[in-house]
């Protein structure tokens, strides 16, 4: 199926061109350690390997807290665990269509398989049975919106109209973000930025940018680390799902999703609208990123290389490993040598360790780096 244009659809060019910059570095390192806010737990499906037409039943598994390694003890028993719920979890699968009561419109199983297929195909994201629930729901608002009588009769329309297909596709993503998430890869990014020594514009590309906060934490973080608020960085913030870069480009929150920033953060780079207690992300910082919308499992992607650092935080944890292998493979010819790829707390590719080196706590780099 083709994909729909958006107002964020790739234009075919980087905006990451290079600009000269100056500006002295300053350290952010004690001020980001101490309004850290507690890491979120993606509902995160761990696939197994599957074909690329076929999506895997998968089972979602509690994440490990950042920064830690699970007790093997633990990982036994919740290997146990998890192989009974996936026992579950299969069985289920094979039981007959039923609707669940009290249900609005029909929903049977044939329909969460063509919903989990159309999913898998298009943007790798592959959904274990347990997100029947998740799926009607997202999903049911629509076809009152559209005035479907049936899953069956709403999935052909999104087969046929480009807009609900978009709308489809947003409805199905699962976007948690907040600022400053798993905060010491914005240390290690601190480090990195202060480590290089030329005059050349520092890319970075945040491929899974939800509504901002994560592209915005980067800019912060470059900000802080120059002491000024242009500085000679550029950030490519891209996601699939196009409602969530239109939020990011606006770059307003709400207050209870800023309430944990550092107080000091929150003065230099937000401007706060006092009707609505809502904060407004500040034009200079608005000015470093360029949102637009890039699927992962596009053939070609618009970001052009070298980057000094890919944030892929918390999407590949959606995808099985041969597509995460896929992704990883076109990630390392476009990172810098000295480069860094940045992953969610959950996220490993050891599978991938023929094309990456890890430099622990999910940052990894290419086999050729200089780094240790
Ligand atoms: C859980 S959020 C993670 C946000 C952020 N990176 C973080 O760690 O806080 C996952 C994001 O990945 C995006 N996503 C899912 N599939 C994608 C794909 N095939 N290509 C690009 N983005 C995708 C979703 O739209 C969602 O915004």
């Amino acid at each position: 199926m083709a994909l729909p244009p958006s107002s964020h659809h790739d234009s075919g060019h980087s905006a990451l061109s290079p600009h000269p910059g100056t500006g002295a570095r300053s350290p952010l390192g004690a001020a980001l350690r101490s309004p850290a806010p507690p890491p979120h737990s993606a509902p995160a499906p761990a696939p197994a390997p599957s074909s690329a037409h076929s999506p895997p039943h998968s089972l979602p598994l509690k994440h490990t807290e950042p920064g830690l390694q699970p007790h093997s003890g633990r990982t036994a028993a919740r290997s146990t665990v998890a192989n009974a719920l996936e026992d579950i979890e299969r069985r289920l699968a094979t039981l007959p269509a039923q609707n669940a009561p009290g249900r609005e419109f029909e929903f049977t199983s044939t329909d969460f398989e063509r919903i989990r297929k159309l999913l898998y195909q298009h943007a790798g994201i592959a959904l274990s049975p347990a997100k029947q629930d998740m799926v009607y729901s997202r999903l049911a608002k629509r076809l009152r919106v559209c005035g479907k009588k049936t899953f069956s009769d709403y999935l052909q329309h999104v087969e046929r109209d480009r807009g609900e297909w978009e709308v489809f596709i947003n409805s199905l993503t699962t976007n948690l973000t907040s600022f400053f998430r798993e905060s010491h890869h914005f240390e290690i990014l601190t480090e990195q930025i202060r480590q290089i020594k030329e005059k050349r514009t520092i890319k970075i590309w945040c491929c899974a940018a939800s509504t901002g906060e994560e592209p915005y934490s980067l800019a912060i973080t470059a900000c802080e680390a120059f002491a000024s608020l242009s500085p000679p960085v550029q950030i490519v913030a891209t996601d699939i799902d196009t409602a969530v870069l239109t939020a990011g480009e606006k770059g307003n929150y709400r207050a209870d999703r800023v309430e944990r920033m550092n107080p000091g953060f929150l003065a230099r780079y937000f401007d706060r609208k006092a009707d609505d207690n809502s904060y407004t992300v500040r034009a200079e910082l608005r000015r470093m990123i360029t949102f637009r919308r890039i699927n992962l499992l596009s053939p070609t992607w618009a970001v052009q290389g070298p980057l000094d650092a890919i944030f892929c935080r918390n999407v590949m944890i959606y995808f099985d490993k041969p597509t995460q292998y896929g992704i990883l493979k076109r990630f390392m010819p476009l990172l810098r040598p000295d480069g860094r790829l940045y992953a969610g707390h959950s996220e490993s590719f050891m599978h991938a360790s023929d094309l990456l080196r890890s430099l622990g706590r999910t940052v990894y780099t290419r086999l050729d780096s200089p780094l240790h």
